[in-house]
């Protein structure tokens, strides 16, 4: 068997769109065990689509997804998540009308064990979400509930986590915050595909990046190398 042992997560030859309009074409990325990954590119891109069809929610029209050497294209999101992969949307990502505490519960709705050991490492992981358990997300600010956000998708111990715009419509000082969060939960051996608008912070952080333009991957190398990369620097990282 050929050796892609360390390889966790596999898209290749995607292409996938709403209803008869495509929006990827042969778009491919991978992910090694516990590597962070960004995803950057202009608004429209599909970057988010691409997420979308990694986790089941669009049905690709060419291509597979492969995940730990098995075939998951076509497969439902709750069984994927079952497997081990969550995600994180990039909009209405958390329940507002209910507590935190409630929120990382729903995380956990189809574990079938006790998931209590978990909750407790999420409020270590985010401390200020233990101290306000009781108050509905619809409350927090948006650094807060993009924390719930996270907590509720690693409810479910996933081996990888993908995460969208995570750092989206936050105060700078903020995404600092959510930035040395996502390489906390990194580093406790989650591989992750962060997409993302701060590119030159994604870039800095990540082991590796895929550039998509227009549905299509346009340049991909370890993050250090694209930061430098004079044309990555003149269309996205404004310099
Ligand atoms: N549900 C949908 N139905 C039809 N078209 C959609 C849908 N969602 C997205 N699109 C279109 O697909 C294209 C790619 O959108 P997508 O959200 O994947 O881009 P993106 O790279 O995530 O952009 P952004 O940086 O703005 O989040 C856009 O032209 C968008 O209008
Ligand atoms: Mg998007």
């Amino acid at each position: 068997m050929a050796s892609t042992d360390n390889i966790i997560l596999r898209a290749e030859d995607i292409t996938v769109g709403y209803g008869e309009m495509d929006i990827l074409y042969n778009v491919f990325i991978h992910l090694k065990f516990g590597e962070m990954v960004a995803i950057i590119g202009p608004n429209g891109a599909g970057k988010s689509t691409l997420l979308k069809a990694v986790f089941g929610f669009l049905k690709p029209k060419t291509g597979r997804v492969m995940f730990n050497n098995l075939d998951i294209t076509g497969m439902k999101p709750d069984k994927i998540a079952k497997i081990g992969i969550s995600y994180v949307p990039q909009v209405e990502n958390v329940f507002p009308s209910l507590t935190i505490q409630e929120n990382l519960e729903m995380g956990a709705f189809i574990r079938t064990d006790d998931f209590r050991p978990r909750l407790n490492e999420m409020y270590e992981l985010f401390p200020v979400l233990k101290k306000r358990k009781q108050q509905k997300v619809g409350h927090l600010s948006g650094g807060q509930r993009q924390m719930v956000a996270m907590g509720r998708a690693l409810m479910l111990d996933p081996q990888v986590l993908l995460l969208d715009e995570p750092s989206a419509g936050l105060a700078p000082k903020l995404v600092s915050m959510i930035f040395e969060k996502i390489k906390d939960i990194n580093s406790t051996g989650v591989a992750m595909v962060l997409v993302e608008q701060n590119a030159k912070e994604a870039l800095s952080m990540a082991d590796r990046g895929y550039v998509l333009v227009s549905g299509r991957n346009a340049l991909d190398g370890e993050g250090q190398a694209l930061l430098q990369d004079k044309e990555v620097g003149r269309l996205y990282l404004g310099g």
